[in-house]
């Protein structure tokens, strides 16, 4: 994980965490550049040069921004956005439109003109009133987009119900019973190239089972849309959900546990129905930024409820991780200036948002905490950035990224005239 400890301090990325707080303040979110282009170092070795016509795309809504999105246009994978904004912010940092796919359940009018206006590679069809939506702007606008469409394979992963997905109770996808109606439709529409399905699980899975029964799913589709009108799908994008280690309940599988099975199943499913394997997408998120992540807290009051729990209070909290709060999400901890000490205490993390809820970490075993000391909780890459917020008026942090053990400001953290910059007074307030 790129971390040493040296005089009783934590580094990362070869940088002393402490040092990095003083400088930057905290709470701060830290990427190590070192450990993110290695992830996708390891995919490229595994999956993208290890078979023939596949493709990588980064689901960006892990963890977005201008840098980040630099280093995966640098790495040579492409991106998937949900939204307007994340859609700008790609396009804005140079990333091609042809290595960018635009998901979500409910893209607007807007959203879908701007994808269609910059010619981004795949339109992911969630719902058939998407898909009248696409007709009509591409009808309107004279222009061919292409598409493909979501399934929901009525496949539930293996993972809190927040985060799965594939089930047939989903907000996501297109339903088994519609779907070759959905693809007859697009096949028909003259300005509407229907390049594939897609499916995702779900995610933070350890287990590759639901993909390999999507697959099943996905393939009887393309077999019964190929009988009925002799249209072959080109593409199958697989969907991302690749379990990552956040703490001993997590055994990270290697990457190959779900690619290899899946390659291989799809072979074999592509030789039975007598076609050519399409090409087969991944789209991992969390997997390849969770690690590069770490977040720096200073610990502030700490409140000893003795034979009940011992709380230690940190100046971030649900605003800049959400997770544990949403869907019991769990996370390891050291404290940075006293990485070489014993543990000796439970300590439960919480934050100082005015919410019950709002705890980081449920009696993590740390040596003995003081007001002061630095905490650093790992492997916070990944849908904490990029799910903060500014509940109780809290400033978002800054972001960090180290490289050869130099560190680097990418995202400089909120002001407090950030939170008022969007304000404004009618003008019956004016002159209170
Ligand atoms: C459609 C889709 N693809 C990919 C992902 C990435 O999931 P993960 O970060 O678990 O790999 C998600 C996560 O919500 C998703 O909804």
């Amino acid at each position: 994980m790129n971390l040493d400890i040296r005089n009783n301090t934590l580094y990362f990325g070869g940088i002393n965490t402490v040092e990095l707080a003083k400088k930057y303040n905290t709470p701060l979110y830290i990427i190590d550049e070192g450990i993110l282009t290695d992830k996708i170092r390891d995919l490229k070795e595994n999956f993208l040069n290890k078979y023939d016509n596949v493709k990588v795309l980064y689901a960006s809504k892990a963890f977005l921004n201008t840098a980040i999105c630099k280093i995966i246009k640098k790495e040579g994978i492409g991106l998937d956005v949900v939204s307007k904004g994340e859609l700008y912010t790609a396009l804005n940092a140079n990333m091609n439109a042809d290595d960018i796919i635009f998901h979500g359940n409910n893209k607007s009018i807007d959203e879908l003109k701007m994808a269609i206006d910059n010619n981004i590679s795949r339109i992911i069809v969630d719902s058939m009133d998407e898909l009248e939506d696409i007709i009509y702007l591409t009808n309107k606008l004279k222009k061919t987009t292409n598409i493909m469409f979501r399934i929901t394979p009525d496949v539930r992963g293996k993972t809190h119900d927040y985060i799965s997905t594939g089930q047939k109770d989903s907000k996501f996808g297109i339903p088994l019973e519609s779907i070759i109606q959905a693809c007859k439709i697009a096949i028909d529409s003259e300005y509407i190239n229907l390049k594939g399905l897609h499916f995702h699980t779900g995610s933070q899975l350890f287990s590759n089972e639901s993909h390999l029964k999507a697959l099943r799913v996905a393939f009887s589709i393309i077999e019964d849309l190929k009988d009925e009108t002799k249209y072959t799908i080109e593409e199958l994008n697989v969907g991302g959900g690749f379990g990552v280690f956040y703490s001993d309940d997590d055994t990270e599988m290697d990457f190959t546990h779900f690619t290899d099975e899946i390659m291989e199943l799809c072979e074999e499913l592509a030789k039975k129905i007598n076609i050519k394997r399409p090409k087969i997408m991944i789209e991992p998120g969390r997997w390849i930024i969770s690690k590069a992540g770490i977040t720096l807290y200073e610990i502030g009051n700490i409140k000893d409820i003795k034979g009940i729990r011992k709380y230690a209070s940190v100046d971030g909290g649900i605003t800049d991780n959400i997770r544990p709060a949403l869907y019991n999400a769990s996370y390891t901890c050291m404290i940075s200036n006293k990485a070489d000490e014993e543990s000796i205490e439970k300590v439960t993390i919480c934050g100082k948002c005015c919410e019950s809820g709002d705890v980081i970490i449920k009696d993590a075993k740390l040596p003995k905490i003081e007001k002061g000391d630095i905490l650093t909780v790992f492997s916070t890459g990944a849908y904490n950035e990029s799910m903060s917020s500014n509940y109780n008026k809290l400033l978002r942090p800054a972001v960090v990224m180290l490289k050869d053990s130099k560190d680097y400001l990418i995202k400089r953290r909120e002001e407090l005239k950030d939170l008022v910059s969007r304000d404004l007074v009618p003008e019956f307030l004016q002159n209170i």
